[in-house]
């Protein structure tokens, strides 16, 4: 038994996860007859992505399938979640055509997810928008969220005997940040502060409509929950003497978390300092109104479109008001600067402080300001960069730290935290860092003919932690 395991104790049933996304994992990007995704059209383009990589190979998991299930069973996990990549299942984004090969593939790791005693927990979409879609607005078009709705049925009605978590929509911070105002990810917009709150708007409709299909037409008979899989940061006040700091992280945590916590877990709106501060600085531009979109009336109910609260938390931030000229965007109207504690050492990516504390915090915050909802841990994980350790002791410290955490929260914070997800099983294609960035618990070697899948010392420790508690486990 390692030295603090003793103290990690997770009630029974715990979901014991790891997570991969479909376009990060899969390559095999036009294999039978797969559509391309943004993330295809920004790869292919020059200049986007770490040494102009891609997901055209990545893990080759679309051919060796096999593989990860040996990594998955290893492991001994209870569930894993991927994500399935629409543009496999519907060239075009639209079910008027239909790929029986992508489907195929998708029920043989289903039904030997099954077989094996892992649950699926099921992504709809992770950041890789078809392209067909994306040339018709993508997430800025309103029509976005009935075509949505058609591809979430789809999935419902094809894996829904036997998927019974789902997450709508991954990271919908993430994807309408980088995507639609920093352009450091597909689909490479750089419109500030107003293509991201149209994209993070038609998300939350379309999350909403997927969510009331399932309830109306999928629950009674599948029985299943659905959820969207949202990111944060956990922030404090820099100085938490200073009334502004603690208002800055606040603000920080409406902005980042809230602004889709707050409409689904709070009252159908965005938070409201949020709305105040975006309306100001609009009129300050001289906009006749907000650039934060308003819900109809007309629209599905948001509030209580979610059956648990999946969080995907990496890291904390310092943070204090912001001063100097205001900038036009999503900064702007936050207004808040940030930076990490010393004391926090930094993992594999720059971005990436390491502060398990701040998990059990913000597992508190949500508890307190969310109404105490049953959560998963969609993800959580640490990088590495360079020289590939795979007697990797700093990452086994942080998952041994992180856990210690959860089980904090869970035991002296009474939060209801029912699973642990680590990002990620297989090292994979990690976005703008290419390969460059490895957070997997097995070693994937890119240059070997099989994509050859190596455990780290963390995935195997991983193992030894699942079996303990497994056995240990308190209801
Ligand atoms: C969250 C994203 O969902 C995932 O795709 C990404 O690889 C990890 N963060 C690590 O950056």
């Amino acid at each position: 038994m390692l030295a603090d395991d003793q103290d990690i104790i997770m009630p029974s049933n715990f979901a014991w996860g790891a997570a991969t996304s479909a376009y990060q994992i899969e390559g095999g990007w036009d294999a039978d007859g797969r559509g391309p995704s943004i993330w295809d059209t920004f790869c292919h383009k020059k200049g986007k992505v770490f040494q102009d990589q891609s997901g055209d190979v990545a893990c080759d998991s679309y051919h060796l399938w096999e593989e990860d299930l040996k990594c998955i069973q290893q492991l001994g996990l209870t569930h894993y979640r991927l994500s399935l990549s629409w543009s496999r299942l519907l060239p075009d984004g639209t079910t008027r055509r239909i790929n029986q090969k992508g489907v195929s593939y998708y029920n043989r790791v289903i039904n030997d997810l099954l077989a094996n005693g892992v649950s699926p927990m099921v992504t709809l979409h992770h950041f890789d928008l078809p392209q067909a879609l994306q040339a018709q607005g993508g997430w800025q078009s309103p029509q976005i969220a009935d075509l949505f709705d058609s591809y979430a049925q789809f999935c419902f009605q094809t894996f829904g005997d036997r998927v019974k978590l789902w997450l709508t929509i991954n990271e919908p911070y993430i994807y309408a940040k980088f995507g639609h105002e920093d352009g450091c990810h597909a689909p490479g917009l750089d419109q500030p502060g107003v293509s991201l709150y149209l994209a993070g708007h038609n998300m939350l409709r379309a999350h909403a409509r997927a969510w009331h299909s399932y309830d109306a037409l999928y629950r009674p008979t599948q029985g299943g929950q659905v959820s969207l899989a949202l990111f944060s940061d956990w922030a404090e006040a820099h100085d938490p003497s200073s009334a502004l700091d603690v208002a800055a992280a606040e603000r920080y945590m409406a902005f980042v978390l809230g602004w889709f916590a707050w409409p689904i877990f709070v009252n159908g709106d965005y938070p409201p300092e949020m709305k105040a501060r975006v309306e100001a600085a609009s009129r300050a531009q001289g906009l006749p109104s907000s650039r934060l979109p308003t819900f109809s009336k007309e629209e599905p109910r948001i509030l209580g479109t979610a059956d648990f609260f999946a969080l995907n938390y990496y890291t904390s931030r310092r943070v204090w008001p912001g001063s100097g000229p205001a900038k036009i965007g999503f900064e702007g109207d936050l207004e808040v600067e940030r930076d990490v504690d010393p004391a926090w050492p930094v993992c594999g990516n720059s971005w990436l402080a390491v502060f398990p504390e701040g998990l059990r915090k913000l597992l508190k915050y949500i508890k307190d300001k969310f109404g105490n909802p049953t959560v998963y841990i969609t993800e959580n994980g640490f990088s590495q960069v360079g020289p590939v350790e795979i007697e990797d002791a700093r990452r086994c410290r942080f998952f041994r730290d992180t856990l210690l955490q959860v089980s904090k929260a869970i035991h002296e914070e009474g939060a209801d935290v029912r699973g642990y997800f680590a990002w990620s099983l297989l090292d994979n294609f990690e976005w703008a860092d290419g390969y460059r960035v490895r957070f997997g618990l097995y070693h994937v070697d890119f240059a070997h003919p099989r994509l050859k899948r190596t455990p780290y010392r963390s995935g195997r420790e991983y193992a030894q932690l699942i079996a303990q508690n497994k056995t240990s486990a308190r209801s």
